[in-house]
């Protein structure tokens, strides 16, 4: 029954169905990537800070795990990924800072390697491109996504991945082989036939996300260019761990990261309208700023979603 799903997956993203395949979320996608390609001591990378979860799974798998920094704008130096290179990770956009990394540079990274490159685009349906072209130029290319974010059916478990039928032929052998319920399957197959839903979901994020930067930017923040249905914000004017503490007895969660790259960093979902100018009113008032309020940003007729 996961045929229709894959069908269908290949009919939306243009591609062969037999270089698709649907997985339990994307993150059992990302553990067959690894349970696939990689042995004890082979060496997985990953651009940091990205989710934790690509160095858990290289731990569990007894593999190297050995993290490349983005620079400081998080843009990626592909030099630093060593050719020997067993499996890379690179969410894009990158979850926590939201910022994507070209194509071109995904093609050098992939070029330059001797194993897979995996590119997560969980947040993808946010940003402006997605890297699909890829899978043309290269056969050590996955593609990964999911219905979690963009199509708010994180609880459904759904995601697939999108790679050249060999691959898509080792990840099947390593594979549960009964991996996606058929409840999943048919939530998934009846969200995929309506993707004028999602875009409509993440066009109103999108611009809950524009003007929650401009009014972040106004308190004090500096906010990385995001691409995600999230910001990272970064203050420095004012501790974030404090700012994570007051928010949070004010029953609003935000991330704070307590490592040293992301001291100074609140990771910020793009809620509805409504809720982010209740955490931008409750920023102010815990940041004593004068920043402007200005006109609140539920004034907008669209409501944004999660
Ligand atoms: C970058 C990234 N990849 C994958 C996932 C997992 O998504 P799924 O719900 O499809 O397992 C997440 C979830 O937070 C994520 O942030």
């Amino acid at each position: 029954m996961a045929n229709r799903l894959r069908a269908r997956v290949a009919e939306l993203c243009q591609v062969p169905v037999e270089g698709t395949l649907v997985g339990n979320g994307s993150d059992e996608l990302l553990t067959m990537a690894v349970r696939t390609f990689a042995e004890a001591g082979d060496i997985i990378v990953s651009p940091e800070p990205t989710y934790t979860l690509y160095k858990t799974l290289c731990e569990i798998q007894g593999a190297r795990y050995a993290p490349v920094p983005y620079r400081d704008d998080y843009s990626l130096n592909a030099a630093l990924i060593p050719a020997r290179t067993r499996l890379v990770f690179v969410a894009n956009p990158n979850s926590p800072s939201g910022t994507l990394v070209p194509e071109e540079t995904l093609a050098r990274v992939a070029a330059a390697i001797s194993g897979v490159l995996v590119v997560d685009e969980a947040y993808v349906d946010f940003a402006r491109k997605n890297c699909s072209g890829l899978l043309k130029e290269r056969k050590n290319v996955v593609i990964l996504r999911t219905l979690s974010k963009s199509f708010s059916l994180a609880g459904l478990r759904v995601g697939y991945a999108l790679a050249d039928k060999n691959i898509i032929d080792e990840f099947s052998k390593v594979k549960d082989s009964y991996n996606v319920s058929r409840m999943a399957i048919a939530g998934g197959l009846a969200a995929l036939e309506d993707v004028a839903w999602m875009r409509e979901n993440a066009r109103k994020i999108i611009a809950t996300r524009k003007r929650l930067t401009a009014r972040l930017e106004a308190l004090g923040f500096f906010v990385f260019p995001s691409e995600a249905n999230f910001v990272l914000a970064r203050i420095v004017s004012y501790p974030a761990s404090q700012i994570y503490l007051h928010l949070k007895k004010r029953r609003i969660l935000v991330r704070y990261y307590d490592t040293p790259r992301l001291q100074n960093c609140l990771r910020i979902s793009v809620g509805t309208d409504e809720e982010i100018e209740k955490l931008l009113v409750q920023i102010a008032e815990i940041i004593g700023s004068k920043g402007s309020m200005g006109r609140g940003i539920g004034a907008g007729k669209t409501g944004g979603t999660r």
